[in-house]
């Protein structure tokens, strides 16, 4: 049955490092080929953020920008919500560095772990929040700097990852416009099929652990590529369900930009035409909780965004977590 909205997007922001990493500079430092990455998974290329450079100072970015788009001031922020895996530092947390640099002084401000799926469960418990805890402009944002934890040498991860950062700021809803719908998950009994072992309390940071790669991502591709496909599967045919809607009723289908083929075998679960189906994968490469809103604000900008569309959103990562949502434009 479908719900009204409670909150909409106000504004949209994204900010990637300049620096652009290709296949080709990638065949230069692993045993790899563009015919190889582009082919198992759609990516040409990814922005890489320079080492050591600030996760934060990205997220400002976005949502400055985002922020703008609104017309949204420092004063009226009220809740900062953060998903990512790749602070600036273990803490505080990432989303208070962001409040004290945008100068927002009245607002809580605090991260999720929730690797790609941050994006999704930000906005989720920021409805939440907003409808419970009377909180009235928030700043949902999703940021990686996941090439720092990338092991340059393993060509079965490297390839696959980039850095950025998406924001959207969220008020009142209008209207019928908003989140109509959204689910989240997870499941940690394959919280070894993807993850990064070092920089918690149980691998510290000895040159031993260093040197057994511990900071560095571990995946077990293949299984990893099962389960996103079921679980978002599961996931967006959830949200549709539960708003007594259809495939058919989507005109638009904003996937988590993690491999092209992933992307199209939900397309094709849902007989989705994939002109319907957005697609950056190509350019920015994985970039976890930073893809979907990325996305949204690239089609925001093109005007890609008609108002009344209906959205889905449907994101799969480490946890295992997993989480949909519909919008009304
Ligand atoms: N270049 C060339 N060859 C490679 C590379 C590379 N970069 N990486 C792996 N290979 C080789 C392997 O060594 C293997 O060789 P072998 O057959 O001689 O043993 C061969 O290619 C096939 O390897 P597979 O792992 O079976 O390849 P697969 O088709 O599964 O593609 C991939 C690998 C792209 C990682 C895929 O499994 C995948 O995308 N999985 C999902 C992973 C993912 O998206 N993780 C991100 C986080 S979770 C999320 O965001 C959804």
């Amino acid at each position: 049955m479908q719900r009204r909205p409670q909150v909409m997007i106000l504004g949209t922001g994204r900010a990637v490092p300049e620096k652009i990493l290709t296949n080709t500079d990638l065949e230069q430092m692993v045993e790899t080929s563009d015919e190889w990455i582009v082919a198992r998974t759609g990516i040409r290329q990814r922005h890489l953020a320079e080492p050591g450079a600030a996760l934060s100072d990205l997220v400002v970015e976005a949502s400055r920008s985002a922020m703008a788009d609104a017309v949204v001031g420092a004063d009226e922020i009220d809740l900062i919500i953060l998903g990512t895996v790749t602070g600036d530092m273990k803490f505080p947390a990432t989303a208070c560095l962001v409040q004290e640099k945008l100068g927002v002084k009245n607002a809580v401000a605090f991260d999720i772990s929730a690797a790609c799926s941050g994006f999704l469960y930000g906005l989720q418990i920021a409805e939440g929040l907003m409808m419970s805890g009377g909180y009235r402009r928030a700043l949902v944002a999703g940021g990686e700097i996941l090439t720092s934890m990338v092991d340059w040498e393993d060509r079965d991860t490297c390839v696959l990852f980039g850095d950025g950062a998406g924001a959207v700021v969220l008020g009142p809803t209008d209207g019928e416009r908003g989140l109509l719908q959204a689910c989240m998950h997870s499941d940690g009994a394959h919280a070894d099929l993807l993850y990064n072992p070092g920089g918690g309390c149980i691998h510290l940071p000895t040159a031993e652990n260093a040197a057994a790669k511990l900071f560095s991502i571990r995946m077990e591709g293949r299984e990893v590529f099962r389960h996103a496909v079921t679980s978002m599967g599961a996931a967006l045919n959830q949200v549709l369900e539960q708003a007594g809607l259809s495939a058919d009723d989507l005109d638009l289908l904003i996937p988590h930009q993690a491999n092209l083929r992933i992307i199209e075998a939900v397309a094709k679960r849902f007989k989705l035409p994939m002109d319907k189906v957005y697609v950056n994968v190509d350019r920015y490469g994985n970039t976890s909780a930073a893809s979907i809103p990325i996305a949204l604000d690239e089609l925001r900008r093109s005007g890609e965004l008609k108002k009344g569309a209906l959205v889905g959103m449907v994101t799969f990562g480490a946890g295992f977590t997993w989480a949909a949502g519909l919008i009304r434009i």
